[in-house]
């Protein structure tokens, strides 16, 4: 219709693709030292150096001006006093601490960071930092023959994901979870390197959409976000672990879960009654099948509309929830960001009154369609409408309400592009910034409003928030599911490695909806997705409506067994998963682990998706194919014992290990020890006798392990109500001696000692402290 106006010669017609030029940063030409920071001014940009600690450095190319230092989401610890040595030579230029060697060539600017030793970290080549005339930013790094890569948040496919392109939008995405769909909900730019052992970190935090290119190069990989500043972190290392508690240190860390929120949650999209869900509890009373949670999807409402109940349908949430709290079950809500536009709406009202909603730089408030209809967004990058928001919980915590579950805040909005228009501009604080440079925050800021406004509310108890959208950071509010999963064989299979790769990246409570959210499931599926669950840090089925329902007992009484007997296993390691979870509060180390991470020189286990650690002794190695009862294991060095079976096997080899489906295969290294509580009543979750099971080992050979216990919901352990004890066992010739080398804390647990169980055939000499005894008093 236009051809025949000068718009057919639009130069945007033209159908030859754009070249990509690069803009290198060019030469150094001077460089000054501004407080703790090294500024580097280059022919073409601007670069900061700074140290965060000897063993953090933080790199900051900023194209158009001196770099910003103050701005991330992610990042809460502040850069320390570093003691930087300093070697100007003629054309070189090494920045060093006692862990980092920082060694810039000056014609071209190019950066290598190398470990104390001289072993280069990240290096660069050809290419180093550059950026392109649209605003992308982009830095080329080398890459090494032995380099594998871990981490990058939530991703479906390997482990591995060396020979992978991965990039970072937060999105909704219901069908399909192929090991090649990306981008999902969460954005962690975040990646591990292990090469021959040893292990460095990068944090890429731009929020922009980002890209990381692990694939198109032999010998490079680059990392670049569609604007903002070339902004990351290197991490020293020097293995695997120290990586994780240093990109922890930057990101934080997992606060305390309540035992709650580590039992068995039921939830289904959805339990569309109080009379059903009433009667969904009573089940599992009367079965006794261990739960803790029951979730209510969006059915609660009504019309769909946050912070209201359907009165129909929910006659009286505070009287239901007070009724399951006696059966010992909570209930945990769902709260979706979109607020209905309907002016007779309080929420929604008052959103526009005091404006809070996302808008346009024009005026006008966004709106996009989600299951209430047409919605707006509440502007999260704002404080006081995360206090607001905050405060609106106690519509929740007022009835009983501990814990929230944050759905669609990528946010997912029902159109072509899934999400908010890229041009709404965000208040920021203070600092007006577009949707597209703040799109993959949108989550995690509407996660830190939701915690910390239940936090206040709740009265000294621990909140429990899970949420589906996030950025690096997201860790210090709340758990994450891997979203919209399906029931086949392959969903179950993928969630190993990406629980794994979420934990690699600092997000150490998560898990996947076990038994598939969509599609129908079937028992076979369903029963060895529950054995699984019940290790993985997040234990939840989740089901999606127009689907078969999938509680425990939906396929007969021989499958129920089965699933009871995995779910009540749940809690009687729960002693051990809440002193995992209180190392991963207090570390970073994520409770479910690859292999890789304990025996990292084991090259075996760099590709292993198939098995898991829990802690830093126990494998699991479930079955995940149907029909198939046998398996390959590999066992990495030392011996190991079937938890089950007794039978020991000869490490640094595979076995092929049978397990009919009423098993779960899992390993304990000879030598070391887990503890485990007993099972008692949905009412009483409190175990009665905790046993310290521990397995003998060669004479002298030692293992130490943390044991910590508290109440379980408050803050009390803050003012010295825990009990933590650093145990040493030593296995001797003919038994073993179980040391407590270090006892701290107030709290005094019912079950009042430790029984120690012993496992082995030598002559079963038990000592406490170096006394014959068979237990642990408190
Ligand atoms: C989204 C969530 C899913 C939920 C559904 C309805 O698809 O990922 O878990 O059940 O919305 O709220």
């Amino acid at each position: 219709m236009l051809d025949d106006t000068s718009f057919a010669i639009h130069p945007g017609n033209s159908q030859a693709e754009k070249p990509v030029i690069y803009r290198d940063v060019g030469s150094l030409n001077s460089y000054e030292k501004d407080g703790s920071t090294y500024l580097f001014s280059c022919e073409n940009a601007e670069v900061a150096v700074r140290f965060f600690r000897a063993d953090i450095v933080r790199v900051v190319m900023n194209p158009e001006s001196t770099p910003a230092l103050d701005q991330s989401r992610a990042v809460i610890a502040n850069a320390e006093d570093v003691a930087v040595r300093v070697i100007d030579e003629d054309i070189y230029l090494t920045l060093a601490t006692e862990r980092l060697e920082i060694h810039i060539t000056k014609t071209p600017f190019r950066i290598t960071i190398k470990d104390s030793s001289g072993q280069e970290l990240v290096g660069e080549g050809e290419r180093g930092m550059c950026y392109q005339a649209d605003g992308t930013v982009a830095a080329f790094k080398k890459m090494h023959g032995a380099d594998h890569f871990y981490g990058f948040g939530e991703k479906s496919g390997h482990l591995n994901k060396r020979g992978e392109a991965l990039e970072m939008w937060n999105t909704d995405v219901y069908a399909p979870h192929n090991p090649e769909t990306d981008p999902l909900y969460e954005s962690i730019p975040y990646f591990m390197t292990l090469r021959e052992g040893r292990a460095h970190g990068i944090f890429f935090d731009n929020t922009f959409r980002s890209f990381f290119d692990m694939k198109t190069s032999e010998d490079t990989y680059s990392f670049s976000a569609e604007g903002g500043q070339l902004d990351y972190y290197v991490m020293a290392g020097p293995d695997p672990k120290a990586v994780l508690q240093q990109y922890t240190h930057l990101t934080g860390r997992i606060p305390l879960p309540s035992k709650w929120s580590l039992g068995y949650h039921q939830s289904r999209y959805s339990y569309e009654s109080e009379k059903e869900v009433r009667a969904l509890a009573q089940n599992f009373i009367d079965k006794d099948i261990p739960i803790d949670v029951i979730h209510l999807d969006i059915h609660y409402m009504d019309g769909y509309r946050v912070f209201t109940f359907d009165k129909d349908r929910f006659p009286n949430p505070k009287k239901l929830i007070a009724d399951l709290r006696d059966m010992g079950i909570r209930v945990v809500p769902i709260v979706d960001p979109g607020v209905k536009k309907d002016s007779e709406y309080a929420i929604y009202q008052e959103g526009v009154r005091d404006d809070l909603f996302c808008k346009y730089l024009e005026g006008d408030i966004y709106f996009g369609d989600v299951w209430p209809g047409t919605s707006a967004f509440p502007d999260f990058t704002e404080q006081k409408v995360r206090d607001w928001w905050g405060e609106k919980h106690a519509f929740y915590t007022e009835i009983g309400v501990e814990g929230i579950w944050n759905d669609m805040n990528e946010p997912a909005v029902f159109n072509e592009t899934k999400t908010m228009d890229t041009s709404v501009m965000h208040r920021n604080d203070g600092r007006p910034t577009t949707h597209r440079e703040l799109h993959n925050v949108y989550g995690l800021l509407m996660g830190e409003a939701t915690y910390e406004g239940m936090k206040k509310q709740l009265d000294g108890k621990r909140p429990f928030l899970l949420t589906r959208a996030g950025y690096g950071g997201v860790q210090r509010y709340g758990s994450v599911w891997t979203g919209d999963n399906r029931s086949f064989w392959e969903h179950l299979q993928m969630s190993l490695p990406m629980v794994m790769n979420l934990g690699l990246s600092g997000v150490a409570f998560t898990g996947p909806d076990v038994g598939g959210f969509a599609h129908d499931t079937n028992a076979e599926l369903l029963t060895r997705w529950t054995q699984v669950g019940a290790f993985t840090p997040f234990f939840r089925n989740h089901s999606a409506i127009g689907f078969r329902y999938q509680e425990p007992w939906q396929f007969g009484e021989k499958y129920e067994a089965i699933m009871r007997r995995y779910i009540q296993m749940r809690y009687e390691w729960m002693p051990q998963l809440y002193s995992l979870f209180y190392e991963a509060s207090v570390s970073g180390l994520p409770v479910m682990r690859p292999l890789f991470m304990e025996f990292p020189d084991d090259e075996k286990t760099y590709n292993l998706n198939d098995q898991f650690m829990i802690g830093d002794n126990v494998m699991i190695a479930p079955i995940l194919q149907p029909s198939v009862t046998d398996r390959a294991v590999y066992m990495p060095e030392g011996t190991w014992v079937d938890i089950m079976t007794e039978q020991e096997y000869a490490g640094g080899m595979s076995h092929l290990i049978h397990a009919e489906l009423e098993d779960l295969p899992i390993f304990v290294k000879k030598g070391t020890a887990f503890v485990m509580g007993d099972w008692t009543s949905n009412k009483d979750k409190t175990p009665k006798d905790v046993t310290l099971n521990v397995y003998h080992g060669e004479p002298g050979e030692t293992y130490r392990m943390t044991f910590y216990d508290d109440d379980g919901e408050t803050y009390a352990y803050e003012n010295g109500d825990y009990m933590k004890l650093e145990l040493k066992i030593v296995s001797e010739a003919k038994g073993v001696d179980v040391r407590v080398v270090g006892q701290s804390g107030n709290f005094k647990p019912a079950y009042g000692s430790i029984l120690v169980g012993f496992h082995g055939d030598s002559v079963d000499d038990v000592k406490v402290n170096g006394q014959q005894k068979r237990q642990i008093d408190l």
